[in-house]
């Protein structure tokens, strides 16, 4: 902040969430004889923006940090870091097929867990359909856990084995609230190909055996 005269200069800093970035503002206060009036600190009108910073966007809880060197015990799992967009088709007996547009991001903070962010929108409406959030956990070079949950009251606690870039898991426990759909059983592969990652996804819900829910396709942008 620098005062100078009646002038009073200052940077603003305000998160984004929906374009996952920092924005920082340059704002001037000008001090009349009795109070102090000026624009209020109101992004891309009043002010000047000056700088644009893109944080981890998850696992640091909005945080900005400067980029924390890859945990040695993740590094076998690097090739899932970054932001991923794509689609998905989905279905099961009980429930109309579906199509979805989906952003996935994973994120690492230096220790030795991979952040997992996922949200996906109708792709004919837009409107907001599955998200979710989760940790990988590696288990040496070759396991993995995944702990992940979903704002539907589902939380599935997963334990899988890493293959090159492909990731298969199986549910050794679904948890649910008790408002929550019945689920038992979840499997998911991951298969990861420079940067496209493709998915599937197969539950034992609502009364049925294990089956197919999703398959997608996502690049790294
Ligand atoms: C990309 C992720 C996903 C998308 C886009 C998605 C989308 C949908 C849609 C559109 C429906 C039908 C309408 C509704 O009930 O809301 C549905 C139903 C359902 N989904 Fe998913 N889903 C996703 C992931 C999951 C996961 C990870 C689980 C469980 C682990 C799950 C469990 C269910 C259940 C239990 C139903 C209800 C089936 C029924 O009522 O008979 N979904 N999903």
């Amino acid at each position: 902040m620098v005062a100078n005269g009646t002038t009073l200069e200052y940077v603003t800093k305000s998160f984004e969430p929906d374009r996952e970035v920092y924005i920082e503002a340059r704002n001037t206060l000008l001090a009349s004889k009795d109070r102090i009036r000026g624009p209020m600190p109101d992004f891309g009108t009043n002010s000047t923006p000056i700088e644009r910073v893109t944080p981890a966007p998850i696992g640091n809880h909005g945080a900005m940090t400067a980029s924390p060197l890859l945990h040695p015990d993740v590094r076998h799992l690097a090739f899932l870091l970054g932001h991923w967009a794509g689609g998905g088709t989905g279905h099961y007996p009980t429930i109309a097929d579906f199509e979805y547009r989906e952003q996935v991001w994973f994120d690492h903070v230096g220790k030795p867990f991979i952040s997992y962010r996922q949200a996906t929108k109708d792709a004919h409406t837009g409107l907001p359909l599955h998200a979710e959030v989760g940790y990988l956990r590696p288990v040496g070079t070759d396991r993995v856990e995944l702990v992940v949950a979903q704002p539907s009251g589902i939380v599935e606690l997963h334990e899988g084995l890493v293959d090159g870039t492909t990731i298969r898991l199986a549910t050794t426990s679904v948890v649910t609230t008790a408002t929550a759909k019945d689920v038992s059983a979840v499997e998911r592969s991951v298969v990861v190909t420079e940067d496209e990652l493709s998915y599937d996804l197969s539950m034992a819900a609502v009364g049925l055996p294990l089956q197919h829910h999703l398959s997608a396709r996502l690049m790294r942008s």
